[in-house]
């Protein structure tokens, strides 16, 4: 398991401070962490095609690494597969990954990652493993994970790398609807960010506005 790094970590604590807080109220959520689902998609939703993604954008990568340092993640087996073996596990981080397949569990161990069969789960064993609640948990993907995670009420943010580009893919970013999640926060305010390979990108974060379950979790 890797374990947080504090030290790298500051830029990420500045950022993550900026994050949408739960709808619910303060009573309903004291001690529980936040629960931010993260992606880059296209304009036209495209998160990844052929088990990887259609476009190369350090930036994003940087900003991933800054919003998740030191906090555990959950992913699903394919996003987990998707992850350049160099990588994988994302260091300084619990990679937490879903899979109901008890070979290919062993397998994601093997090589540095922690299993479980369901989402459930695997937000249950982050917290029991002592996490400290100022810490997000990051659900990382892909389209089952933050579909379930939306649709179970675990989660109350999204934090959105929306990248200027048309192209097709065979995953989407899950259906936010806009009368149930509101636009939190946009950077720049206006028009777009442009990377030195010439991409145009901003960063959003939105809000679910309905309280329902917030946190209570998969059942
Ligand atoms: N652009 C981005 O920011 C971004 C982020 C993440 C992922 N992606 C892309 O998205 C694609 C992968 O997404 P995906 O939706 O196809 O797959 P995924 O959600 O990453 O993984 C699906 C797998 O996870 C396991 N799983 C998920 N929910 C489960 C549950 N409730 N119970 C048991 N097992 C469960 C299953 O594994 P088993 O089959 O082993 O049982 C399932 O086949 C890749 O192209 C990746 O590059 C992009």
């Amino acid at each position: 398991m890797s374990s947080p790094d504090r030290s790298i970590d500051a830029p990420g604590e500045r950022r993550r401070a900026l994050l949408p807080r739960p709808a619910a109220s303060a009573d309903a959520t004291a001690g529980r962490p936040l629960v931010p689902m993260i992606w880059a998609q296209t304009s036209g939703g495209v998160i990844g095609d052929d088990g990887g993604m259609p476009w190369h954008l350090p930036e994003d990568f940087q900003h991933l690494k800054t919003m998740t340092a030191g906090c555990p993640i959950i992913m699903g087996r394919r996003t987990w597969e998707s992850l350049p073996s160099s990588v994988r596990p994302l260091p300084g981080r619990r990679n937490m990954v879903i899979t109901g397949d008890a070979s290919r569990a062993a397998e994601i161990q093997a090589a540095g990652g922690e299993t479980a069969s369901c989402l459930a789960e695997a937000y249950r064993r982050v917290l029991e493993a002592g996490h400290e609640p100022d810490r997000p948990v990051w659900i990382f993907g892909g389209n089952s994970v933050y579909t379930e995670a939306i649709s179970s009420g675990l989660t109350d943010a999204a934090v959105i790398t929306v990248i200027d580009l048309d192209v097709d893919g065979d995953t989407h970013a899950p259906e936010l609807d806009p009368g149930e999640w509101e636009l939190w926060t946009h950077e720049p305010p206006e028009g777009w960010l442009t990377a030195a390979n010439g991409l145009r990108y901003r960063f959003e974060t939105r809000r679910r506005t309905t309280a329902s379950d917030t946190g209570a979790g998969p059942r």
